[in-house]
């Protein structure tokens, strides 16, 4: 099984450009299967996009990847769909239940296998199935799969999300472009990726309006044009090389990104210390002797996102006193901290928060990687511990983080992989 080796206290000095948003380019490849022809750049080259591109092979759509242009080009001109998405596809990776909307609007059934429980939390469906079930659809739950089927199609409805989900609003707005009649969602996530998605949808016709958390959505019949696609940056990606920056930063500068989106992170590092100056596609960042201590608490888009916790948190254990994280969005996300705390972070978990004391003295120690956004962390704390870190199960890395050692080593870290 792959490691990684990272001798530590090596100061980062260069560039980053960062890769198309994973959490983008996912659904987009699920809406994809309302199209003929598709073709997306800019995506990122992560094995969770080639185990979607594995599902939609599955279904029966014609997929050319081009690793060099980083472009996916789709084709569905198969009479004979496999409405079908089993558990080994689905298995290790949630975002596989974004076929369920496409395939029911415009195959009228689907068979998705339910993703299952994952190990930062339980992650129900309940919310993607109460918006197709609003939409028109008869949904019932066998032998862990969800058999959903809408015999004269899918029709525009009012629905309100008790709470607000991602998934959830991604899989409602793609099944209600295919649907008859105007569908409004209220509470919707409104995550930069769901804009990115609505302008996939909006090229493949929907007429859309976004006013706060609602959005209005008119489907078009199914579009014969080809459609082009460039898939937003990774935000989360970007956010990541800022901590790194903040953390061991001599300079770096952040490339192909659009700082605004990345306004609230932006507000947070500043406030710690970090020194930050940006255009309107770069930002550099270089850490600062002195980091203040913060206070965090996750929360949907616009607010700070629960993927870049654990990576914030690793700050805070340099910063001076007590930080508090405080993780509203999934029960079970502080993987991480135990790991932390074997390489010298003085952490107090209490129900959902996080209670950072900095600063502390990390030492290398050989840790093991639970999640893709826990993995990231031990991997930033490996910047700055003393000594050699080791990390296992680099796997999770691999699902999210597109040449992770070899953007790291041009900026003059020492990291490899074993
Ligand atoms: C997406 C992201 C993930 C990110 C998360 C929150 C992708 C591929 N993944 O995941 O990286 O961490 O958003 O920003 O884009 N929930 C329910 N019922 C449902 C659906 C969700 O209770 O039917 C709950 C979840 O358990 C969780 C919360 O809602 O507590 C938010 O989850 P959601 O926004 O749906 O996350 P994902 O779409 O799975």
């Amino acid at each position: 099984m792959q490691k990684l080796l990272i001798k530590g206290k090596k100061y980062l000095n260069g560039s980053i450009s960062i890769s198309g948003s994973k959490n983008a380019t996912l659904p987009i490849l699920a809406a994809s299967i309302l199209a003929n022809n598709t073709k997306l750049r800019n995506v990122p080259l992560v094995k969770d996009i080639f185990t979607m591109t594995n599902l939609l092979k599955f279904i029966g759509i014609k997929i050319k990847v081009c690793t060099k242009k980083k472009t996916i080009e789709l084709v569905n001109n198969n009479r004979n769909i496999n409405t079908l998405a089993p558990y080994k596809l689905v298995k290790t990776m949630r975002a596989g239940i974004l076929v369920l909307g496409p395939l029911l609007t415009k195959y009228k059934k689907a068979k998705v296998s339910l993703p299952g429980g994952c190990a930062i939390g339980t992650r129900p469906v309940d919310l993607h199935l109460l918006a197709l079930k609003k939409l028109g659809a008869k949904i019932k739950i066998k032998d862990g799969y969800i058999i959903a089927e809408a015999k004269t199609g899918l029709f525009g409805a009012n629905i309100k999300f008790p709470s607000t989900s991602v998934g959830a609003t991604e899989n409602a707005l793609i099944a209600a472009h295919g649907a008859k009649g105007k569908t409004i969602l209220s509470n919707c996530a409104i995550e930069p990726e769901i804009l990115d998605l609505i302008s996939f949808l909006k090229k493949l016709g929907s007429k859309i309006k976004i006013s706060g958390r609602k959005i209005s959505i008119e489907g078009k019949e199914i579009s014969t044009n080809k459609i082009n696609h460039k898939v937003i940056f990774d935000r989360i990606e970007a956010g990541t090389y800022l901590v790194a920056g903040a953390l061991i930063g001599k300079k770096i500068t952040i490339k192909k990104i659009v700082p605004k989106i990345l306004k609230y992170e932006i507000s947070i590092l500043k406030k710690m210390g970090a020194k930050i100056t940006y255009a309107n596609n770069f930002i550099s960042i270089k850490k600062s002797k002195y980091l203040k201590k913060a206070s965090v608490s996750t929360k949907p888009y616009p607010g700070f996102p629960t993927d870049l916790q654990a990576q914030l948190m690793v700050l805070m254990t340099q910063a001076q006193g007590l930080s508090i994280i405080k993780e509203n969005i999934f029960e079970n996300r502080f993987m991480h901290v135990p790991e932390l705390r074997r390489m010298g972070a003085k952490i107090k978990i209490k129900n959902k928060t996080a209670y950072i004391y900095g600063p502390t003295k990390l030492t290398g120690a050989e840790v093991m990687a639970t999640d893709l956004r826990a993995s990231v962390s031990l991997v930033l704390a490996g910047l700055i511990a003393d000594n050699r870190t080791i990390i296992n199960r680099i796997y999770h890395l691999d699902r999210g983080y597109e040449y992770l050692e070899k953007k790291l080593k041009n900026c003059k870290a020492a990291v490899k992989r074993v």
